[in-house]
C-alpha cells in the first residue's frame, strides 16, 4: 500500500494563501507517484483546491462536518455540501474540536456516518491525553473507536482512515511520539481492528508535530500506512520533504534505489 501522507492547515491560510501554497507545492511534488496525498483546508478554501489540485493525483477534503445533509444549522456544513465540492477525505473528532466543543464518539460516530454516506473516506482522529505506554493507551482508543466504528460495517472499514494523534503530541511546543511507540500502537489498533466481529484493516496513520526530520523513521515502522501533518505543512516546502520521504519509503519497499528525493 502507498503510503497516506496529507495535512489539515487547521484555521490557517485565506483562500489568496491556499491559491500561493498550492503554486508553491505542485512543482515540488510533480512526479511522486509513490504516495497518496492529501490537502484539507479550512472550508473556505476547499473551492481553491478544487481548482489547483483538479487533474492532479493530489485529494482534497475537509476538517469537519455535520452530521445531518441539510437543515438549520447556522455555521455549519453539510457532507452534501462537501462531496459536491469533489472532497475526498473528512476529518472527524481532532482533539482541538473534542475539548473546544465537547464533541463525544456518539456525535463523531454520527458524523462518520454522513461522510460514509455521502462516498468520502472519514479520517478519525483518536488519541490519549497523557504519555503512557502503548498497552495503557489501545485501552483508551479501543474504548473511544468502539462507539465511533459501531455503525461501520467491514466494507466502509476499509475506506475508514484513523489518524493516532497522542494529544500530548500535538500543537506548537510538543515534541512527536517516538517511532517505537507509534508502531506498538498502531500495530495494536490493526490487530484490534481485525479482531472485531466483521472485523476488517482500516488504514492508519499517525499525526502530531511531524516534520520532515521525524517523518522517515515514523513511515519506516511496521504498522504505520501514512502520516497526517499539521503546522509544519504550512510551509510547503516543507510538506513536499515529507512527501517525498514517503516515496524514499515505497522505493526502499519495493525498487530500492529506483527514485530519489529532488
Ligand atoms: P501538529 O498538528 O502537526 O501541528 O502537531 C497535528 C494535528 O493536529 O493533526
Amino acid at each position: 500500500m502507498r503510503p497516506l501522507i496529507g495535512t489539515s492547515w487547521k484555521m490557517n491560510l485565506t483562500s489568496s494563501e491556499a491559491d500561493r501554497w498550492f503554486g508553491e507545492l505542485l512543482p515540488r511534488v510533480a512526479g511522486l507517484d509513490a504516495c497518496e496525498l492529501f490537502v484539507l483546508p479550512p472550508s473556505t478554501s476547499i473551492w481553491v483546491a478544487r481548482e489547483r489540485l483538479r487533474g492532479t493525483a493530489i485529494t482534497w477534503g475537509a476538517q469537519d462536518v455535520h452530521p445531518d445533509d441539510a437543515g438549520a444549522h447556522t455555521g455549519d456544513v453539510s457532507a452534501a455540501m462537501l462531496a459536491d465540492l469533489g472532497c475526498t477525505f473528512v476529518e472527524v473528532g481532532h482533539s482541538e474540536r473534542r475539548s473546544a466543543y465537547r464533541e463525544t464518539s456518539e456525535l463523531i460516530a454520527a458524523k462518520v456516518a454522513a461522510v460514509l454516506r455521502w462516498g468520502m473516506r472519514p479520517i478519525i482522529c483518536v488519541g490519549e491525553p497523557r504519555p503512557v505506554p502503548p498497552s495503557e493507551v489501545l485501552p483508551i482508543l479501543e474504548a473511544d473507536l468502539g462507539v465511533v466504528l459501531e455503525a461501520v460495517g467491514a466494507r466502509d472499514l476499509e475506506r475508514v482512515v484513523i489518524a493516532y494523534e497522542p494529544r500530548w503530541a500535538i500543537g506548537e511546543g510538543a515534541e512527536p511520539a517516538s517511532a517505537e511507540h507509534v508502531g506498538a500502537v498502531c500495530a495494536g489498533l490493526g490487530d484490534w481492528l481485525l479482531s472485531r466481529p466483521g472485523g476488517a484493516r482500516s488504514t492508519i496513520i499517525y499525526g502530531g508535530s511531524v516534520n520532515e526530520d521525524t517523518a522517515p523513521a515514523v513511515l519506516e515502522t511496521p504498522g504505520v500506512d501514512g502520516l497526517f501533518v499539521g503546522r509544519y505543512a504550512l510551509d510547503p516546502e516543507r510538506f513536499a520533504r515529507i512527501a517525498w520521504a514517503g516515496a524514499a519509503r515505497e522505493s526502499l519497499h519495493s525498487a530500492p534505489g529506483t527514485r530519489s528525493s529532488p
